[in-house]
Parts: C-alpha cells; sequence; structure tokens
C-alpha cells in the first residue's frame, strides 16, 4: 500500500502489512521511524547525474546527502543487520568519480559499521563512450552494523562448474572436492541491466534488475525481516522481498513511481508480474553468429 505520512507507515507495518511505500522525502521518515527498527536497508540512491528526479548535477549534493542519511540510515538499522548501497559512477565533463567513493567515507565514518565487501555488479549494456572505455560496471557496498552480523551464504550460492568433482589423491581421494549445495558467488555479480527489452523495464528511467536485489536479500536478511529501500522508485527491492518472503517499507519522493512500484507488487500477488530468474543463464555472444555488413546495424543489433 501507498501511504502519505510517516505516521502511517508505522502503524502499517504494525497491522501486518508486508508492502507499504511511503511517498514522500525519505528524510522525513529516517527522522521518524524508530530506532533499531529495519533488518536490511538496500537501495540505489540518485546519482546527481541530470536524470528528472535528480535536483542538481552536482557531486557536492551527492556528497551532502550522503552525509546526512547515511547516520540515520544506522540508527534505523538493527544491530547484527546490514545497510547495502548500489551506486554507479558521476560523470561530468569526462570526469568520472566513482559513487562508492564518497558512500564509502560517508558510512564507514559511523561507529560500529563494517565494511564486507565491495561488490562489482557488471552488465552488458549502456552508453557507448568514445573518449575513454564504455562504462559496464556499478558497485555495492554492504556494510553491517557490528561484527555478529546477518549473513547466509547458502542462501546465495550459485551452481559449481564441475559438479561432483573429487578429489584425486591425498586423504580425501574420491570425495567431493567442492560444496555439493554450490559455490559462493564472489564478489563480481553478471545481472543483465533493465534496458528497454528487458521483461521488468518499467516507466522509471533507472531500476535495478530484482534479481541483483534477490541475491541481497537472501544473503543479508532473515525471512520475515523487514527490508527498506529509502529511494524504491519502481520498487525492485519490494518486489525481491516479497518473492522471497520478506516484509518492505520504501519510499519515494515521485508520486509516479510509488504507484509503478505498488502496480508491479498487484502483478506479483496475481501471478502476473514478469521478473528476469537469477540463475537464468546470461547470453554470451556467439562469434559464429552473422556480422552485419554496415558497421552501424552491427551496433543496433548489440543492442
Ligand atoms: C536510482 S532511483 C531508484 C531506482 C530503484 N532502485 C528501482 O529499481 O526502481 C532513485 C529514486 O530516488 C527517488 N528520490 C529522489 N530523491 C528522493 C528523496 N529525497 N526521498 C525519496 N525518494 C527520492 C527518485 O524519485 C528515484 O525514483
Amino acid at each position: 500500500m501507498i501511504v502519505n505520512s510517516t505516521n502511517d507507515v508505522r502503524s502499517a507495518v504494525e497491522a501486518g502489512e508486508t508492502f507499504v511505500i511511503y511517498n514522500g522525502d525519505c528524510r522525513d521518515l529516517l527522522g521518524s521511524a524508530p530506532t533499531e527498527y529495519f533488518d536490511f536497508t538496500l537501495t540505489s540512491p540518485p546519482y546527481f547525474m541530470g536524470k528528472e528526479y535528480d535536483r542538481s548535477y552536482k557531486l557536492s549534493d551527492f556528497i551532502a546527502d550522503h552525509q546526512e542519511i547515511a547516520p540515520a540510515i544506522a540508527q534505523l538499522t538493527k544491530t547484527g543487520g546490514n545497510i547495502a548501497w548500489q551506486v554507479g559512477h558521476h560523470v561530468k565533463n569526462g570526469v568520472d568519480v566513482p559513487l562508492d567513493f564518497p558512500t564509502y567515507q560517508a558510512f564507514s565514518a559511523i561507529e560500529n559499521l563494517i565494511l564486507h565487501n565491495r561488490i562489482v555488479w557488471t552488465f552488458g549494456h549502456g552508453a557507448h563512450a568514445t573518449k575513454r572505455f564504455s562504462g559496464r560496471h556499478e558497485t555495492i557496498l554492504w556494510f553491517s552494523k557490528g561484527n555478529d552480523y546477518y549473513f547466509d551464504l547458502d542462501a546465495a550460492r550459485v551452481p559449481q562448474k564441475y559438479r561432483g568433482k573429487t578429489f584425486y589423491k591425498g586423504p580425501n581421494k574420491g570425495q567431493l572436492s567442492s560444496n555439493p549445495n554450490g559455490k559462493n558467488p564472489g564478489d563480481v555479480w553478471d545481472i543483465p541491466n533493465v534496458k528497454a527489452n528487458h521483461v521488468e523495464k518499467t516507466a522509471h528511467p533507472c531500476q535495478f534488475p530484482v534479481a541483483l536485489a534477490q541475491r541481497l536479500i537472501r544473503a543479508l536478511c532473515p525471512i520475515g525481516g523487514l527490508v527498506f529501500d529509502p529511494f524504491s522508485g519502481s520498487g525492485s527491492t519490494g518486489i525481491a522481498a516479497a518473492l522471497d518472503g520478506r516484509r518492505f517499507v520504501g519510499a519515494d519522493i515521485s508520486a509516479e513511481y510509488c504507484n509503478i512500484a505498488q502496480k508491479r507488487y498487484e502483478l506479483l500477488l496475481a501471478q502476473k508480474l514478469q521478473v528476469r530468474p537469477l540463475d537464468k543463464p546470461v547470453l554470451e555472444p556467439n562469434p559464429r553468429s552473422k556480422v552485419a555488413r554496415f558497421p552501424e546495424l552491427q551496433a543496433v543489433l548489440e543492442g
């Protein structure tokens, strides 16, 4: 459900609502929610890159916002809970500032927040640069609150490359040499980004894929836990939470995006929402596929 007052967020959660979006400035919510409320915060904030929802094109505004928001997020996170902040790059006049730099500065300055991973999210599509290499990754910084934190690696395992491989010598000869439940996914994740022909694409200009949120939620939030996304946009974090049995509180300043998120949730309940499965293989280019005669056409084919 969508609510317009911060008090209604808490009442809705206490009444057992599992998908609640506050339509307003997340800073109102940060100032009013009880401390130690959320199990896991996952978000992708505005990058201040001239999108319709960015209030400026200034890196200094990103930095100022994060200095303000980070302590509040830490306060709202339960001890032993987690925070994952997904950011890209601020590029202006050809100068690239990776936004995880100021994000790290803001969060690591808070006592008791511990960085565990800087995850590189890589994807195949995006703008084609001509004066530098085309950007094909963004990052996720994962912090826990305290050192005794929730982490379910088994929930995030991926298939082993060689299933059933055994030790060929030594005392363990003949026994399985790798975990039959799969391997640790590592800290470089290749997950298709949401471009025009992605099944999850909505009118939101900057969605992240549900699969990205699912891997994080499965590993970093207990089943039934409360997930928070202060910049929830089209609700991808909430959809991932709902798919995997977690509760969700989002916030977005745009009524249009809140409505998109709510609509996606209703489609999910009606089993009509299309989501790209996390375990669906990424399409690799086929070297034997036909090469277009014209380079312009080739670029279009490669998306
Ligand atoms: C990068 S997008 C998030 C996209 C989201 N992860 C998804 O998959 O759809 C950032 C969002 O922050 C929202 N936003 C910007 N300033 C805000 C504020 N002060 N409070 C709440 N939301 C805000 C924008 O409307 C935008 O939808």
